[in-house]
């Protein structure tokens, strides 16, 4: 994951999902970054408010992050589970930011609720499927016995790491052109011999018709290999350098 840009979100109201957080953390040394929000919940009022927040599925004002998500390659989500679903303030950030990140990965402390309703309340609001997810029940983390599921999801997220990686390779000596989208963000456009192992691989999260495979990407590696592809092969167009 050397390549990637990783940053780590999570709202914890009483410590047991932030301890998931350090644990990521402290494995890999990612970017990490609590998610606040200025309401009280403490006490039974706190936890009646936040029940039915959820219930509700209402946002809640939040702290201004330090860290704007949208530079990242990959944003992993942390939440509790409240009522059957995520926390008001997780809730807020994915209203924010949800469809504006790159790739997402997910996970989640609960009192043995079931997360898959959660998960996917989380993807439709990203509007993109999460790279991996994991669900780990907050008595594990009182005692320490959530390392291996949390390490199983880090493993999960290196292998599609490097998978994202050879993807980029694939495609490297093929690209017909780009066109710069953003400051960060390259749309190369590639033409794939079909039918191709290639082609099917870039189909997720780009439009490809007969061959011509338009792929986008906020890839740090993706970007600079297209920009050096570009160069090489065109040299034309002499303002791209970013
Ligand atoms: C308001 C509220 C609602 C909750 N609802 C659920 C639930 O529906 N299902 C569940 O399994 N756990 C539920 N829980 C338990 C939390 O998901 C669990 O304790 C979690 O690990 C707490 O994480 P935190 O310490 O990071 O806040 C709820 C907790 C709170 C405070």
């Amino acid at each position: 994951m050397e390549n990637m840009k990783i940053l780590v979100v999570y709202y914890s109201r009483t410590g047991t999902t932030k301890k998931v957080a350090e644990f990521l953390d402290e494995a890999y040394d990612f970017e990490v970054e609590a998610i606040e929000d200025y309401v009280n919940r403490s006490g039974m009022l706190g936890l009646l408010r936040s029940t039915t927040a959820a219930m509700l599925r209402r946002g809640a004002r939040i702290a201004e992050m330090k860290r704007d998500p949208r530079d990242y390659d990959l944003v992993v989500i942390g939440t509790p589970i409240w009522a059957g679903t995520m926390s008001t303030p997780v809730r807020s950030f994915l209203q924010t930011y949800g469809r504006q990140l790159h790739s997402v990965a997910f996970f989640c402390t609960h009192g043995d609720g079931k997360a898959e309703p959660l998960f996917s309340e989380m993807t439709s609001m990203c509007g993109k499927k999460p790279v991996s997810v994991c669900a780990i029940a907050g008595r594990e983390v009182q005692s320490g016995l959530f390392q291996g599921r949390a390490a199983a999801f880090l493993h999960e997220l290196q292998h599609r790491a490097a998978r994202a990686r050879k993807r980029v390779g694939s495609i490297t000596g093929a690209i017909t052109g780009y066109r710069r989208h953003k400051p960060d963000e390259v749309i190369a456009i590639a033409r794939v011999p079909a039918p191709s192992p290639a082609r099917q691989t870039w189909r997720t999260g780009s439009k490809s018709a007969r061959g011509l495979v338009l792929a986008r990407s906020r890839f740090a590696e993706i970007a600079r290999k297209t920009r050096r592809a570009a160069q090489q092969a065109q040299g034309r167009r002499a303002g791209y350098a970013a």
